[in-house]
């Protein structure tokens, strides 16, 4: 968009949040607030992005430079108030002579069409700033639209309100594009006389209409798209809204969602159409979930990658990658750096760490596989473990291909089995085995005969045991 600047206020402390984290990192479906507003204000492709910090100044600068480097910051003096941060941001933009959006980093759902909207209505209406309205139901804690008979007079705080101004239900949303150089003049003369003692950016609106500028409030009728996070009930109020967006818009893609009210969506995720969520899916960060895999019941997933076909039932994975076919759970915990082969298996109360199992291999119960590479066609027994860490240090095992090791195995890492190598259920392998070979380390099992009897008199196995003589 030609000749606009943007700025991002976000420098405030949110102290309704009553948190150690600065309200604007807080993060609803996956992506701090600041990133939701940042993320739309990149878009728009506008002159200069600049976002206003100042509370926990280093801990956002390093957020803003990480993830969003077009964004420029700028710090706010120990002058309170929304007037005063746009203030800090005109510093930035010295010289510069177009449009201003301001936006809030607390308001994330606004997308880039409402403000696109935004700046047509402001420059075909020929205006000197026009701001975002909306009415809502319960209009406690923002900004009122003060009109008479229709005509817009300003904006007045929940807190600077009179209580027949507490009724209006229209609200400012916090959202606005301002011709620059009268939004500076302007602000030279805000004061910080109300009830909060800030530099109030919202006073501009009611200079501007004083000084005879045209200024015009555009409502919208979503009030969602403006809705504003001030505490944690509102912060899990605009996430929920948020997450039954995400889902309509996968529905539509084709992605079959049996129970949204239980299943949430990342706006980092990707699904391929024919996916299948059952109720409990919970998909955060860069999950992607290829064509035809049913996911789910109870299940999250976080940075997984997930191929064409897979069933992962009841599974908890992290950083993990499964390849097309395999099969998971249920009851699973898949730990970072797992990765299962074409057609694979990880089954019933199994747990994976660091552990590559290769194209059709299995894990199918109650096994601890750390630290491990297992050959492609494996067959794992039930209730292995794995032994990675001596207590010190990690410690890889490997499995050859088409091995299959007992049930009831200990495979004490450093450790390799070759291909094609059989291991007999209930052993300790502490050796290595070479490729075809049968390991097993049995110690002679003895029984004591009459040993119950003898030691453990009148109780029920005795008793049993006598019976039975
Ligand atoms: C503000 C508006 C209110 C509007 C509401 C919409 C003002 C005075 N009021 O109120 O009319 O209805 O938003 O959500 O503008 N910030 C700074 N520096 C500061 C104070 C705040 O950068 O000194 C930033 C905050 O980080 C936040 C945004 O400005 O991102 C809004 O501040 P907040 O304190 O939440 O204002 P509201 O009380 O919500
Ligand atoms: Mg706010």
């Amino acid at each position: 968009m030609s000749n606009l600047a943007v700025i991002v206020l976000a420098a405030g402390e949110g102290t309704r949040m009553k948190s150690a984290t600065p309200k604007v990192l807080h993060r609803i479906s996956g992506l701090e607030l600041l990133g939701h507003v940042l993320s739309t204000a990149s878009s728009i492709s506008a002159h200069k992005v600049v976002a206003v910090l100042r509370h926990e100044r280093e801990r956002l600068e390093n957020y803003v430079s990480a993830f969003y480097p077009n964004v420029q910051t700028a710090i706010q003096d120990e002058i309170p108030g929304t007037g005063r941060a746009v203030e800090a941001a005109l510093e930035l933009l010295e010289g510069f002579s177009g449009d201003v959006a301001v936006l809030s980093g607390d308001v994330p759902l606004l997308d880039v069409e409402s403000i696109a909207t935004l700046v047509e209505i402001h420059r075909e209406q020929g205006n000197q700033a026009t701001l975002v309205s909306t009415v809502l139901d319960n209009p406690h804690g923002y900004g009122r639209i003060v009109r008479d008979r229709g005509e817009l007079l300003g904006i007045v705080e929940q807190k600077d309100a009179t209580p027949e101004q507490h009724q209006i239900a229209e609200v400012n949303a916090g959202v606005y594009v301002f011709d620059a150089e009268l939004l500076r003049q302007s602000l030279q003369q805000v004061g910080t006389n109300n009830s909060q003692g800030e530099k109030y950016l919202t006073d501009v609106v009611g200079l501007l209409i004083q000084g005879g500028h045209k200024v015009s409030a555009h409502q919208i009728t979503d009030p969602w798209l403006v809705a504003g996070i001030n505490d944690r009930v509102q912060l899990s109020e605009v996430e929920a809204e948020l997450n039954s967006r995400i889902i309509r818009a996968w529905q539509m893609a084709g992605v079959t969602i049996k129970e949204p009210a239980s299943t949430w969506i990342d706006v980092t995720v990707s699904l391929a159409k024919d996916v299948t969520l059952l109720p409990g899916t919970r998909l955060h960060g860069f999950t992607a979930v290829g064509e035809g895999s049913v996911i789910g019941p109870d299940t999250s997933l976080t940075d997984v990658e997930v191929g064409e076909n897979v069933r992962i039932n009841r599974a908890d994975a992290t950083s993990a990658k499964i390849h097309d076919g395999a099969n998971v759970g249920p009851f699973a915990f898949i730990r970072p750096g797992t990765e299962l082969g074409a057609d694979g298996k990880i089954g019933a109360f199994v747990e994976t760490k660091n552990a590559q199992i290769g194209p059709g291999a299995k894990v199918p119960h109650l096994s601890y596989v750390g630290d491990a590479s297992i050959g492609e066609g494996a067959n794992i027994g039930a209730g292995t473990i794995f032994a990675n860490y001596d207590g010190v240090n990690k410690h890889r095992t490997e499995i050859g291909k088409q091995a299959r090791t007992g049930s009831g195995n200990v495979f004490v890492a450093p450790v390799k089995v070759g291909d094609g190598a059989y291991t007999a259920a209930g052993s300790t392998i502490r050796r290595d085995v070479e490729s075809g070979a049968l390991a097993l380390n049995p110690s002679a099992q003895k029984n004591l005969a009459g040993w119950v009897i003898q030691n453990r008199p009148g109780s029920k196995s005795a008793q049993a045991a006598t019976d039975t003589e």
